[in-house]
């Protein structure tokens, strides 16, 4: 048996741990690994490397991705799509799995239909696929964002400015949602929820008063316009207002180790799956617990947000 693996649109920690419990899965069970460079971009330029154990060894700690990540329209052509078979068939792969966020889930999907045995792990520090309660990559940058807003707090509090931070997350508010949680964060904007900038002002206007000396609004990118909505705040305050847009810094770094547990428990389900014929599965955590689900329900999955946490924000940064 041959098998290969891939990483694909925006890269995420604990994508490294993934690869390597892919690898080491199959190399335990005598399975001929392939590592296919820069996702389905290289996969139809036929960029193939084998992988040996000690291909994956020292990169467990390790952000981004060793295998390299892209995103290529070329891939959702019908005419990309038969390259990407082809290559697969000249080379005798028997089965692939595919670590990325729900645009990769959508190629993975193609690649199963097609007759490629496909795997999907879900990696991305956006979480925002609905039926996995989390992605590999969300709790590194959690951490990352949470880190910064104590940094940004520091600051804000010596002048007795307003910071408002964006965050990323595409279209979802997750990652702006629970670093507000853990940061203590006053006022959260994100897209599922609109936003009353009168209301947001009010309440550092009360806090103001009671001595309090920094305001820290923090906004999904989805959600709107940092610099106006900074603008806003400040006509309605008077409080002097920064801006910091946190950006790629989001996506680097060394995984936690809830990242790294997850990807190696997966990455090594993954194997196994294919291993005993399966095809058209994405894997996910649910309470707990690691599940499949096949790409076309799991796609259609609608993400929710959480409101018992949005309820204690709410409560917490009174
Ligand atoms: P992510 O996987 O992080 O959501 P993207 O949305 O950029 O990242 O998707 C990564 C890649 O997956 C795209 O560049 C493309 O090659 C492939 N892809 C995305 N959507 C589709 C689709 N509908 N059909 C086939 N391939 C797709
Ligand atoms: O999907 C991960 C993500 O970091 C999003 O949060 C962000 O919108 C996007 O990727 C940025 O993409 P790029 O790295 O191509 O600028």
């Amino acid at each position: 048996m041959k098998l290969a693996v891939l990483t694909s649109g925006g890269d995420a920690p604990g994508m490294n741990a993934g690869i390597r419990a892919v690898t080491r899965t199959a190399i335990f069970n005598k399975i001929d690994i392939y590592g296919i460079k820069n996702g389905y971009k290289g996969l139809i330029e036929g960029d193939l490397i084998k992988l040996e154990a000690s291909s994956v060894g020292d990169t467990i700690q390790k952000g981004g991705t060793i295998l390299g990540t892209a995103r290529s329209e070329e891939f959702k052509t019908e005419e990309g799509l038969k390259k990407a078979i082809n290559v697969l068939n000249v080379y005798g792969i028997d089965g692939v799995v595919v670590l990325g966020g729900d645009g990769s889930f959508k190629g993975a999907k193609k690649l199963a239909e097609n007759g490629i045995h496909t795997i999907g792990i879900p990696c991305t520090i956006d979480n925002d696929l609905g039926y996995t309660d989390f992605t590999i990559g969300f709790w590194t940058a959690l951490e990352t964002v949470t880190s910064a807003i104590g940094n940004l707090r520091d600051t804000s509090s010596s002048h007795g400015r307003a910071v408002v931070i964006e965050v990323m997350g595409r279209d979802c508010g997750d990652l702006a949602l629970y670093s507000a949680l853990a940061g203590g964060g006053e006022s959260i904007i994100i897209p599922e929820r609109e936003y009353d900038i009168d209301k947001i002002a009010k309440k550092a206007r009360e806090g103001l008063m009671r001595g309090k000396k920094h305001n820290l609004i923090i906004v999904a990118e989805g959600a709107g316009n940092v610099f106006k909505i900074a603008k806003e705040f400040e006509e309605k305050t008077h409080i002097e207002t920064k801006v910091t847009v946190l950006g790629h810094v989001q996506r680097g770094g060394s995984p936690c180790a809830q990242d790294r547990i997850m990807a190696s428990t997966m990455g090594m389900r993954a194997v196994e799956l294919l291993m005993a014929g399966n095809t058209d599965f994405a894997l996910g955590m649910c309470n707990g617990k690691l599940i499949e689900m096949k790409f076309e329900e799991a796609l259609n999955m609608p993400k929710k947000l959480d409101y018992q946490i949005l309820d204690t924000v709410n409560v917490l940064s009174v």
